[in-house]
């Protein structure tokens, strides 16, 4: 059975919100934080984090596909990364940092994209029906703003960076609610603050927590 409950000792935390709203730089800064308080930390993301995830990271962002495909391979990708990665790290005691997860399916599939809700939760309970993030930091940012940062970033927009406003009001919208349903788990940042002023309420919270 590749199915049975895993027993966690490390901790499994999710960055979440749209592109532009500063997580990379921030999983880079408590990830070096929580090292330096002696944790191991394996920062890793999505789609993404396994050979396999990466090569669907690659169809994903550049391709075209109807949003049930899109929604499998999300899942496909994510039930690799659990296996090969984030299972066996977290069973080690080691914590997982992870630059978005289910959270993002729903957000960009459900939310953005119309995707039956039943259809994720029937996906979710597949793939992951033991474990969830025990903490996830969501960075909240108007969708207008968040579109600034991304042209600014000066690199070519992937296929969901493309996407009109109405998409990324959508995104945020089903980010938010998750976050009102589960308080919590969910931690939300207003992600148009300062970088620094963002490290400092990160590092707060980790700290209420007893993890640093
Ligand atoms: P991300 O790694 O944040 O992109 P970037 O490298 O440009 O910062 O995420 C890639 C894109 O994948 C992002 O636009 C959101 C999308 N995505 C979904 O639509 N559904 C999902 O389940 C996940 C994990 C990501």
């Amino acid at each position: 059975m590749n199915q049975s409950p895993i027993k966690t000792h490390g901790r499994f935390i999710t960055f979440e919100g749209m592109d532009g709203a500063g997580k990379s730089t921030q999983i880079a800064l408590i990830a070096e934080t929580l090292r330096a308080h002696g944790r191991n930390v394996l920062c890793t993301r999505e789609p993404g984090g396994t050979k396999l995830g990466e090569k669907l990271r690659e169809l994903l962002l550049g391709m075209e596909m109807h949003v049930d495909t899109e929604a499998m391979l999300m899942f496909a990708a994510r039930r690799e990364h659990l296996a090969a990665v984030i299972e066996p790290a977290l069973a080690m005691g080691t914590w997982v940092l992870c630059d978005r997860f289910t959270d993002a399916t729903y957000a960009y599939q459900v939310g953005g994209h119309g995707l039956e809700a039943v259809r994720c939760d029937a996906l979710e309970a597949w793939v992951h029906p033991h474990l969830k993030p025990d903490f996830t930091l969501l960075f909240d940012l108007p969708p207008a703003l968040a579109a600034g940062r991304v042209a600014a970033n000066g690199t070519e927009p992937d296929r969901f960076e493309r996407k009109r406003h109405g998409f990324f009001e959508r995104v945020r919208a089903a980010y938010l609610d998750r976050s009102r349903r589960e308080p919590g788990r969910f931690h939300v940042i207003d992600a148009t603050r300062k970088p620094h002023e963002i490290a400092r309420e990160i590092a707060s919270v980790f700290g209420e927590r007893a993890w640093l």
